[in-house]
């Protein structure tokens, strides 16, 4: 992989990019947070996640035949950190339409992955599989999550009606050690339950149970995918920012951010990674967007975080980036080897001016969207920067994982937060609990109920 940070520079694009002297002031505390990054390893446990799991991948692996052997289809419960990694790993290792693909094409089980309660979505999946003929991954570290558990409830009734008192083994828990309901159902009722470790939590634990046991159902390379990681831990443990590109990262999104560039643009160019670039966006977002810094002082920072994809977006967002407000960063997501080369045919009929397109592969074309994209955005005078992937598979995305693991935390400790806590979304769940009518809330959800006494002067009914 390789990770171009020229463009976010004065040097190259002009008055709105990072100048030397801001790179030199903000340098000065590497080594201080390179010291903060290693004393706080054991908050960072997903760090040694690629070298520890040996025994647990040997029988997630075995539990991902056996599901391929049982079953039909795969669901994963989950919502977030419990659902954002296996999307990236479906979409950014798989056939593209593997749901579509014949069993002996895909080799295993359809996947599915289902993170929202809309009625209509948790239907229209109930619709198109059979319960009997499926297993249910269910994901939630906190063991309390309202969406995943009433996604595991109504899969849970479904197959009782289905199968009577058959359906243990139908079901896979993956939660905290000991707290959660999920926890205690997993005691007394003895579904095969695996372990979130300590120390990894919802956005960084893709590469444990969370996200591995997607991958093995998946028949993807699981000790590739580690490879990938493994590399990327090797770069990104240096102490210099000039070795070590997470730090690079995550010192010059720290410099913009400190002159109002709030917005980070993900923007692969391949459609598998538009997963990716949506956990990005949860890593990012829920670990960056923090009200008060370790000292307790109110500081407000983050970056928003925004999926694009391209070439699709090129024709919708871009005029945006090259023209709009100088409050942006685009990390453009380069891959030199896609799994097909495709060529435009010579055509039966004459195609006119679009004869030069004849005999030039669909590779090329995405290749030069992507450069003539990037020199649009350079021109203009707005940050970028290009990320390259040699060719996508497991490694790649081991590798992206990691990065961006390793930049989020180091950003953390540039902006002196906690970038592991998330108090805006527990605040969320604890309204909804409330909310539900859930025992304990009471008083949360008079508070709730009072804050929807609205001024009817600005509610318009049509
Ligand atoms: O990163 C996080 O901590 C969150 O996004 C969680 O993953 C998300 O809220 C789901 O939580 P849980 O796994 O406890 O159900």
């Amino acid at each position: 992989m390789k990770i171009d940070f020229n463009n976010m520079l004065e040097k190259t694009i002009g008055g709105h990019g990072i100048t030397e002297t801001e790179i030199n002031t903000i340098s000065q505390r590497i080594t201080k947070v390179h010291e903060q990054m290693n004393a706080k390893k054991g908050q960072m446990a997903w760090r040694a996640l690629p070298y520890n799991q040996d025994e647990i991948v040997k029988d997630i692996v075995a539990q991902g035949k056996r599901i391929n052997k049982e079953f039909d289809n795969f669901v994963v419960f989950g919502i977030g950190g419990s659902a954002l990694g296996s999307k990236a790993l479906f979409t950014g290792i798989k056939h593209l339409k593997y749901n579509e693909l014949p069993k002996e094409k895909r080799g295993g089980a359809r996947f599915y992955v289902v993170d929202n309660v809309d009625p209509d979505g948790i239907n229209a999946l109930f619709d198109i599989i059979d319960v009997k003929k499926t297993c249910f991954h269910i994901i939630t570290k906190s063991g309390n999550t309202v969406e995943t558990m009433s996604q595991f409830m109504i899969a849970l009734s479904m197959l009782k009606d289905a199968l009577g008192d058959n359906f243990k083994d139908n079901i896979i828990l993956t939660t905290d050690k000991e707290k959660g309901i999920l926890k205690k159902i997993s005691n007394q009722y003895g579904f095969k339950t695996y372990t979130v470790p300590d120390g990894v939590g919802g956005r960084f634990s893709v590469l444990c149970p969370v996200g591995l046991l997607s991958a093995a159902v998946l028949n993807i390379d699981i000790d590739a995918l580690f490879a990938g990681a493994k590399a990327m831990d090797e770069a990104c443990t240096k102490e210099s920012v000039w070795e070590n590109p997470a730090y690079m990262y995550a010192m010059l999104m720290c410099i913009a951010m400190s002159n109002q560039v709030n917005i980070s643009v993900m923007m692969p160019y391949a459609d598998g990674l538009l997963n990716m670039a949506e956990w990005y966006a949860q890593l990012w977002a829920e670990s960056l967007g923090k009200r008060v810094n370790n000292d307790g002082k109110d500081v407000y920072c983050g970056q928003t975080p925004v999926r694009a994809l391209g070439v699709t977006d090129q024709h919708s967002q871009i005029q945006l980036y090259t023209e709009g407000p100088f409050d942006k960063v685009v990390t453009f997501i380069d891959v030199e080897q896609f799994n097909t080369t495709l060529t435009v045919p010579k055509t039966p009929i004459d195609m006119l001016d679009a004869t030069y397109i004849e005999g030039q592969t669909i590779n090329k074309l995405i290749a030069s969207e992507m450069r003539a994209t990037e020199y649009a955005v350079t021109q203009a005078g707005k940050m970028n920067m290009r990320i390259t992937i040699d060719k996508m598979g497991a490694k790649a995305i081991g590798e992206l994982f990691f990065f961006f693991e390793m930049a989020t935390a180091a950003a953390g400790e540039f902006l002196s937060i906690d970038a592991f806590d998330q108090p805006g979304v527990e605040a969320g769940k604890i309204a909804t609990f409330a909310l539900m009518g859930r025992e304990g809330y009471e008083k949360k959800a008079k508070e709730l109920n009072k804050a929807d006494e609205k001024d009817q002067d600005f509610v318009f009914q049509v």
